[in-house]
């Protein structure tokens, strides 16, 4: 089943939430409004308002309501995509130009604040201080999580546990507070909303080590983005660290720097995939799935439920 079939009974509340992100990146600067609209355009799962009006379904939904907290965490992370391309070097996002390649990094810079900024506008019409908190606390996070990455580049001591901490803080937190977040603006109860921040936390885990396996397995057309190139810009992620187990390949592995030629590299990447470290990665995603899975048990039983089931059994094994 294809993942907005997962959802269609919201398909009305999701043109709202569109129409929305449209009309907030409406902007006096035409750069800005230029930049903003080519990302908004370009398409994307916009996994993350669908989990704010999934956890939402959990207490008294009113999607008036609901949008203000969609709407701002879709914007959170297509700012932090806008940066993380900068960050990357990657010149092609939701098949389209990033708009590092379109534009350059300075308006990149420019654009992912923009959209950060008008994120936080939004979220202003929910008077809740609790939900600002987590929203705030989530960005600290992400961008903690994002440069750490940038520290960690070539550092081929790192353990499982450093890039789990890393993945946890540039993408499982973010699903982890939509899932929050959209319960909390319905009046959902604590006990309730904390469980669906650790199912979104699990679900997110799942996520991240996916997109890392992917970026070893899958093609740029099927990602509508760049593959093979975490290895070679230094990104050491779950393959490779599995990968490393092997003393002969992490001598090789250790042999990456920037200016490999695409040969080396390609090498080393047919060596990781021949380790057994795509199976170790694809064991570890499905571990954080399943732990997503048994909070879900735990929730009240309703139509939402198998939804959001789906939903993460999808993320957590997408193919791109
Ligand atoms: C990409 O996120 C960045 C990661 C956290 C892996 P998505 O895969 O949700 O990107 P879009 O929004 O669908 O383009
Ligand atoms: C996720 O990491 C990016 C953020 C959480 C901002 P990646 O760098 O792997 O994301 P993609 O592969 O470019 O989408
Ligand atoms: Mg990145
Ligand atoms: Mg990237
Ligand atoms: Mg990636």
């Amino acid at each position: 089943m294809k993942l907005k079939m997962m959802y269609s009974f919201l398909n009305s509340d999701i043109n709202v939430i569109e129409k929305k992100l449209e009309e907030t990146i409406q902007s006096e600067s035409l750069l800005l409004k230029a930049a903003s609209l080519h990302t908004l355009k370009a398409g994307g799962k916009r996994i993350r308002p669908v989990f704010v009006l999934l956890a939402g379904k959990f207490g008294h939904y009113d999607i008036e309501v609901m949008k203000n907290v969609a709407v701002p965490l879709e914007l959170i992370h297509m700012a932090s995509l806008v940066h993380d391309d900068v960050i990357d070097d990657a010149d092609i996002r939701r098949g389209q130009p990033t708009v590092k390649a379109k534009w350059d990094n300075r308006i990149a810079m420019y654009t992912g604040d923009y959209i950060f900024a008008l994120s936080l506008e939004l979220m202003t019409n929910i008077n809740k201080p609790e939900a600002h908190k987590i929203l705030a606390h989530t960005m600290v996070e992400l961008t903690v999580g994002e440069i750490q990455q940038i520290k960690d580049k070539y550092r081929f001591n790192q353990t499982l546990r450093d890039y789990l901490r890393r993945i946890k803080r540039k993408t499982a937190l973010l699903i982890a507070a939509s899932c929050q977040l959209g319960a909390i603006a319905a009046d959902v109860e604590e006990s309730i909303h904390k469980k669906l921040y650790r199912f979104g936390y699990y679900v997110g885990m799942s996520f991240q080590i996916t997109d890392d396996i992917l970026d070893f397995t899958a093609t740029e057309k099927e990602l509508g983005k760049p593959a093979g190139s975490d290895l070679l810009q230094g990104n050491i992620t779950a393959p490779a660290l599995f990968a490393m187990e092997n003393e002969e390949i992490r001598l090789q592995i250790e042999k990456v720097h920037e200016n490999m030629s695409a040969a080396e590299i390609e090498h080393i990447i047919s060596l990781i995939k021949k380790s057994g470290a795509i199976e170790k990665s694809i064991a570890l995603s499905d571990h954080y799935l399943d732990k997503a899975l048994a909070v879900l048990e735990d929730l009240p039983t309703n139509k939402t439920k198998k939804t959001l089931r789906d939903i993460a059994k999808f993320i957590g094994r997408r193919k791109f």
